[in-house]
This record gives structure tokens, C-alpha cells and sequence, in this order.
């Protein structure tokens, strides 16, 4: 168990993980998303590590079906750690004794894929009525960019909900959540004062996306229950945002705008880029990768506009 100290009341993490991957089949039909490996760890792996840094060493994963793996991984398994034990691989056996005691790690399955606000809503009962944090496990915070540690310490400051937004193109915003703001004192905070779920470049009230870290007040479970299904017929977290940011209730909503390096590692393109950029600072790993994509993108990039296919280029490198 991580032994952060902190004084934030903030303790417990959520992380939604019932979605289906659909952008990411046929890796993901027998296999949940969150499995998917980013250089030599599972995507959920980060995200959990990103919250027990953040000092919440509480966390539940909300899971679907086939999620069977998802769990397994928090689990210790003592034959593998026999067998490396027995080989005297100290640095192995390190690396899978750490995920098991990374968190006190719980589940819950939510029956129904009724859409995000729903998966939220069913950490009601393990939440109760606490703030706490929802990580989203396709987005992935480099861990040298911090930003949830920044998210609670607004929430503790200004005794509201924090969500995360960051400056996207307009011609991406249809892909997000987008944020309705005012400016405060500072300028990486904002007050918001609506949302809207993943509207048309016309319709969008700025570029400033959702990402997928939320700091809530455990009010959001009261609209939450009331609120109809939005956009794609689920229940949406962003429409009952929308309603405190409007002003339905007594808590107001902050935005802290990010402004670091975040991959939608849910994204094929963007979960390649991630493991390039993650590789190439890996301590094993980093110096063989650099030299060798010098080599690759300087031969690509002579290859560029000559008669020669990248097929006959990609045989000469291994
Ligand atoms: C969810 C949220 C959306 C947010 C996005 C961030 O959408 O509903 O508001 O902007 O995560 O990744 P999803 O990507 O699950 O469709």
C-alpha cells in the first residue's frame, strides 16, 4: 500500500473501465482496452499509478464484461513469483510485486453499459458522501506533466468540483466533452458555466475540451440519478456537470486547463505515439530506440518523394 501523506479529504479514485474498445478491435474482442500494454505496462496500470501519486490509494475500477484479466492483474500470483523467486530475478519479481500492492484495488461490475455518468453513479455505495476523483483509463498523463495533485488542491481551495479541459482543435472538438468558461484570477483556472457533449465545431461554446480527470463533489450522485439519457441515449457525467455549472444547486464547477502531454491511448494513431515517446525515456530501452529512429525517419525522410515504395525501405530495417 503507497504511504502518501496528504491532508486533502480527498482519497478515493474512481476509473470507469466497461467501455467495449471498439476503436481498438480485433485487439480488444476477448480483451478489455485497458489492458492494452503501453511499452511493457498495462494502460490501467498508469492511470492507478497516476491516483495513488496523487495520494488516492483508494481506488475502484468499474468493469464490464470481459474484464476478467483487468482484475487478475491487481491480484498477486504466487507461481509466478515462486518461479522468479527460485530464479533469483530480483528485478522481475519486483516489478510484479508492485502491482499488487500498488492500491487497495476494488471492483464493481456495472450490469448495463448505460453510459459514463451511469458508471459514475455506481460507485455511489463504495463513495459515499466524500469527494473524490474519476480518472478515465484512455487518457493517459505523461506522469512528468502532473495534474490531478493541481485538480484536488483547487477542489480543496475553492470547495468545489474540478474538471480537466484542455485546448484542442476546433475541428476535434466533436470528440469531447466542451467547457462553457469564464476566466478567474488565474490562468489556468476557469470557472465554467456550461458544458455541452461533444458538439459540432459550430455548435461548441469554445475549444476547450474535456479530458478525463474529474475532481467531484459527492453532490454530482443526486443529479446524476435524475438526469435522462443525453447524447447516444446513455447517461452522461458531462450533462449533469452541466447542470451545477449552470447553476442547479449550491456547487459551483472550476476547470484547471492542462496544458501538458496527454495521448487517447484509446486512439490507435495516438496509442503508437505514446509508446514511441514513453519508450524513448524507458531507462532499458530509451538508447537503443533513439539511435535506431534517427536511422528510420532519416532514411524515410530521404525515401519522401523518390519512386521508391516504403516496402523496399522497411526490409532493410530490423
Ligand atoms: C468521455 C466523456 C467526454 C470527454 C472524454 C475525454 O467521452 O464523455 O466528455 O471529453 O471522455 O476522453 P468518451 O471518449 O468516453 O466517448
Amino acid at each position: 500500500m503507497a504511504n502518501t501523506i496528504k491532508s486533502s479529504a480527498v482519497t478515493k479514485a474512481v476509473i470507469p473501465a466497461a467501455g467495449l474498445g471498439t476503436r481498438f478491435l480485433p485487439a480488444t474482442k476477448a480483451m478489455p482496452k485497458e489492458m492494452l500494454p503501453i511499452v511493457d505496462k498495462p494502460a490501467i496500470q498508469y492511470v492507478v499509478e497516476e491516483a495513488v501519486s496523487a495520494g488516492l490509494d483508494d481506488v475502484l475500477i468499474i468493469t464490464g464484461r470481459n474484464k476478467g484479466n483487468l482484475m487478475n492483474h491487481f491480484d498477486g500470483v504466487p507461481e509466478l513469483e515462486d518461479t522468479l523467486k527460485h530464479k533469483g530475478d530480483a528485478a522481475r519479481l519486483d516489478k510484479v510485486n508492485r502491482v499488487t500492492g500498488l492500491a487497495d484495488v476494488h471492483f464493481l461490475r456495472q450490469g448495463r453499459p448505460l453510459g459514463l455518468g451511469h458508471a459514475v453513479a455506481c460507485a455511489r455505495q463504495h463513495v459515499g458522501r466524500e469527494s473524490f476523483a474519476v480518472l478515465l483509463g484512455d487518457d493517459l498523463i505523461d506522469e512528468r506533466d502532473p495534474l490531478l495533485d493541481r485538480m484536488i488542491a483547487e477542489h480543496d481551495a475553492r470547495g468545489a468540483s474540478v474538471i480537466a479541459l484542455m485546448e484542442v482543435p476546433k475541428n476535434s472538438i466533436h470528440l469531447y466533452g466542451c467547457a462553457a468558461v469564464e476566466t478567474t484570477e488565474d490562468r489556468d483556472v476557469v470557472r465554467v458555466t456550461g458544458l455541452v457533449e461533444k458538439p459540432s465545431a459550430e455548435d461548441a461554446p469554445s475549444s476547450l475540451a474535456v479530458i478525463g480527470r474529474y475532481v467531484l463533489r459527492p453532490e454530482i450522485f443526486d443529479v446524476l440519478d435524475v438526469i435522462e439519457p443525453g447524447r447516444g441515449g446513455e447517461i452522461q457525467l458531462t450533462d449533469a456537470l452541466n447542470l451545477l455549472a449552470e447553476g442547479h444547486g449550491d456547487d459551483p464547477v472550476y476547470g484547471v486547463i492542462f496544458r501538458g502531454r496527454r495521448y487517447d491511448t484509446g486512439d490507435r494513431a495516438d496509442w503508437i505515439k505514446a509508446n514511441v515517446l514513453l519508450a524513448i525515456d524507458h531507462p532499458e530501452l530509451g538508447a537503443e530506440l533513439e539511435e535506431w529512429i534517427l536511422e528510420f525517419a532519416e532514411a524515410l525522410g530521404a525515401n519522401r518523394g523518390t519512386s521508391l515504395n516504403n516496402n523496399s525501405l522497411l526490409s532493410s530495417f530490423r
